[in-house]
């Protein structure tokens, strides 16, 4: 029996979801090591190029594609054209198996963290404690080791929150969470930032190393071939990061629309998402620089030794920081573990509502079922990366999903607006009901995105070819990575060829659309 469609309560509410699943793990410390990585200051211009080439127009197309066709990724892909269809699964499989699997316990690992801040657990050697201690790391992912507890209890946790919220229909659950949870994590970063940019040695380093801009870092037309390919490795750094912190090429933008009303001002939604959640990450880079530059002052060692990039900066330099506070040390831990609980929660949420809403679409089951089976597998798929070896597991396999997994979906998916629907029809859906998008999006979407998005492909191919990431072996490589999302592909397959029924893939009337076509 097909199912009432749930809607938001408010435009509001909408917002604060799509908001928080944009604002995420990735927005604290991920932007900011890039950024000291890229150059300072200079790499905000690349990482506000990708903003407007891409994250912005893809933005406005996951929108109006979701609201257009009130469905959820496959439904959506598979009302334009049945050839895509597995487009349509394919980003929320990647989203799920991709994705959340690992998502969820880096969540439960600040879970651990939140806890340990009360004493301050992690003792003097905080990468010691980190390593040896609570990742019990083993010396490479073939040794994939035993299931650390601590962990995988944590990691169930989150799995249970994931569950109890997403259970209810949108408007019950993630909504209410969303308007609950995303106040308090406004309030936490701004505390945190005004905290860390008022320690010594703050000042220096925002202003040094985070604002300071090295614009060689960005110079894609040096007459020095390496300064010219590392450029490239910083421009398609900060595509890869837009389309991450902005969640994009994981269905869930076109899942959370398919909720939204028919009058609703689809173009306004698309910019004030984009924009509050980059706004985030850099105010978020202040409190980042602030902290390591107060620890670099404390030690008397230079930024450059003091600041760690991926797990490192949040699980390591953080709680080294937080230990040498001249006061409230217990204070502070608590509220930036707890910040990063809730900004991964609001994410994660919003990667298994994309799986799930596309799995009741298909099948018409009902959604508490659907999301309890989700979340079971879930849990059961993520205790790989709880394992002594899952670290290296989860770098692997996060380096394949968002290099190829996310920029591949955010491709085809403006080859298939873009010429397949057709940019202009789009286009007018979403101005027709607010904010006009001007004719050049269509331009966008159709020529401009797709060709850096393939650039940055081939970019990330050439450096994955000449140079095994991060020095891993090829066979471990090719197993975690290449295989992970094979698998991807194939479960995604696999969900294309069960039949829709008939009645999903009715057309849909649409006067305004007829006229135009005619
Ligand atoms: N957009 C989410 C993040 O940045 C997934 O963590």
């Amino acid at each position: 029996m097909s199912q009432q469609r749930s809607s938001w309560k408010s435009n509001l509410g909408f917002l604060l979801a799509a908001i928080g699943s944009a604002i995420g793990l990735g927005n604290v410390w991920r932007f900011s090591y890039m950024a000291h990585q890229h150059g300072g200051g200079a790499f905000l211009v690349p990482y506000l190029v990708a903003l407007i080439v891409a994250g912005i127009p893809i933005m406005i197309i996951e929108y109006g594609l979701g609201h257009r066709e009130k469905g959820s990724s496959p439904l959506s892909f598979v009302r334009i054209n049945r050839k895509f269809e597995w487009l349509g699964w394919w980003m929320p499989v990647v989203a799920m198996f991709g994705i959340m699997l690992y998502y969820s316990v880096v969540i439960g690992w600040c879970i651990n963290y939140f806890f340990y801040a009360f004493n301050l657990t992690w003792g003097p050697d905080t990468q010691g404690f980190f390593f040896s201690q609570f990742l019990q790391l083993s010396d490479s992912a073939a040794a994939i080791g035993g299931i650390r507890i601590p962990i995988a209890a944590a990691t169930f946790f989150v799995w249970v929150l994931c569950w109890l919220i997403c259970y209810r229909d949108i408007r019950h659950g993630i909504e209410k969470a969303s308007v609950v949870f995303m106040p308090i994590l406004f309030i936490l970063t701004v505390v945190l930032v005004i905290w860390s940019v008022s320690l010594e040695g703050a000042r220096d380093a925002i202003f040094n190393h985070y604002l300071n801009a090295d614009w060689s870092k960005i110079n894609l037309f040096s007459p020095d071939q390496t300064v010219r390919s590392n450029a490239g490795r910083v421009w398609a750094g900060a595509f890869g990061q837009i389309f991450f912190t902005l969640s994009l090429g994981f269905g869930i933008m076109i899942t959370y629309a398919s909720y939204l009303p028919e009058k609703t001002d689809i173009g306004k939604n698309a910019f004030i998402t984009s924009f509050v959640n980059c706004f985030y990450s850099f105010i978020a880079g202040f409190a980042v620089f602030g902290i390591v530059g107060f620890m670099a002052h404390s030690q008397g060692v230079p930024f450059e030794d003091a600041i760690k990039g991926g797990p490192q900066l949040a699980f390591v330099v953080y709680p080294q920081a937080i230990s040498l506070l001249p006061s409230m040390n217990v204070l502070f831990g608590v509220l930036f573990f707890l910040m990063l609980v809730i900004a991964g929660l609001t994410s994660g949420i919003s990667l298994v509502e994309a799986f799930a809403c596309a799995i009741t679409d298909k099948f018409d089951w009902s959604r508490s079922k659907v999301v309890t089976v989700v979340c079971l597998l879930g849990f059961s798929g993520s205790l790989i990366f709880t394992t002594n070896g899952g670290l290296y597991l989860l770098d692997i396999a996060d380096h394949f999903i968002t290099n190829y997994g996310l920029v591949t979906g955010g491709l085809l998916e403006c080859f298939i607006i873009g010429w397949i629907l057709k940019a202009s029809l789009l286009r007018r859906h979403v101005s027709r009901r607010g904010t006009i998008i001007p004719p050049i999006w269509d331009v966008l979407v159709k020529f401009i995105t797709p060709a850096i998005l393939a650039y940055l492909l081939y970019l990330s191919l050439v450096g994955d070819l000449a140079e095994n990431y991060s020095g891993y072996p090829t066979d471990q490589l090719i197993l975690y990575g290449v295989g992970w999302m094979l698998v991807c592909l194939v479960v995604a397959l696999a969900l294309t060829f069960v039949p829709w029924k008939p009645e999903k893939l009715k057309r849909r009337h649409r006067p305004e659309e007829d006229e135009l076509l005619v």
